[in-house]
């Protein structure tokens, strides 16, 4: 059954623990307003920490992902409340990209159309990204006058070789899906009709291991980055020791399957959990 948001920006359903959210403004593109920023943290709050939400997908009612930031609700009317206004509303964006970067359970992002500016923002907190063929990505601050703020420089700089982004962004010109899979914007590319099984199946995947050890793993992952080698891999043994305290057993359960009981191989697969006692 599909919730909706009281104001209605933000829709989701949770099938077979994945939760599938919305942004939820076809007509208007799915463009992020404050309201719809509000309601964004408030549902991501609702799901976090669901036992029956294994992995959370985040994509776009109609024919856009997001195409950023709403230019009227959040630049132009929030502008005019003054420097307060301005700040209450970056928080408010900023706040849940945030949150999704560092969300408890995996996150992909369903890229159905429609990708701009802003958009990069939740598009970079979403551990994984795949694209439908059609879809549009694009830096489009500079076609109306300003830099590519809110993040979308920094994800650019980070996930893009340098002479790309800095094309991408001084050029406003828009590349469609398998441009962005082969620039490293997002995983995969496919056509449309095809991007929510392929969703599906690498959720399923997910779903499947250990989920102290993929929080663990996706943090690690972002936090080495500006790390020396020696600082990541002291952080490293502390981040598995941290984990550990939520889940002493499971590596020891996949350990035992494989070299006791023979029953799987960790190099084609995740072990089975179910036998996995508390
Ligand atoms: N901010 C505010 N309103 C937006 C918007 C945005 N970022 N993106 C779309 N809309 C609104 C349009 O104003 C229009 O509203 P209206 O029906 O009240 O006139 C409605 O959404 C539909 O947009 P439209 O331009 O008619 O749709 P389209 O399918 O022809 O074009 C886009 C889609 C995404 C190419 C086009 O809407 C666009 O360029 N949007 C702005 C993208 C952008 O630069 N975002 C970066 C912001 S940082």
């Amino acid at each position: 059954m599909t919730i909706t948001s009281p104001q209605g920006t933000v829709a989701y359903d949770v099938i077979d623990n994945i939760a599938w959210v919305k942004f939820n403004r076809p007509d208007k593109r799915n463009c992020m307003s404050p309201t719809l920023n509000r309601e964004m943290m408030d549902v991501l709050d609702a799901l976090e920490y669901r036992d029956d939400v294994g992995v959370l997908v985040l994509t776009g009612e109609g024919s856009a992902w997001s195409a950023g930031m709403d230019l009227k609700e959040y630049f132009r009317e929030t502008e005019a409340l003054g420097l307060p206004a301005t700040r209450k509303a970056q928080r408010e964006a900023y706040g849940w990209w945030r949150r999704l970067r560092w969300y408890q359970k995996p996150t992909i992002a369903m890229v159905n159309g429609w990708c701009f500016g802003g958009g990069y923002g939740p598009l970079f907190a979403c551990d994984l990204a795949f694209a439908a063929e059609e879809a549009q990505f694009g830096l489009s601050e500079i076609n109306w006058g300003i830099l590519p703020g809110g993040g979308a420089t920094k994800v650019a700089q980070e996930l893009l070789p340098f002479r790309k982004a800095m094309y991408h962004a001084m050029m406003g010109e828009n590349i469609d899906g398998k441009t962005a899979a082969d620039w490293g914007l997002v995983n995969e590319a496919l056509p449309l009709d095809a991007l929510k099984a392929r969703v599906t199946e690498v959720a399923t995947v997910l779903l499947k291991k250990n989920p102290v050890a993929l929080k663990a793993t996706k943090d690690a992952m972002r936090r080495v980055g500006p790390m020396s080698y020696d600082d990541a891999e002291d952080y490293l043994i502390r981040a598995q020791e941290a984990a550990n305290s939520y889940d002493n057993e499971g590596r020891k359960e996949g350990i035992k399957q494989f070299i006791d009981d023979k029953t799987f191989k960790p190099g084609l697969g995740a072990y089975d959990r179910s036998k996995q006692s508390a």
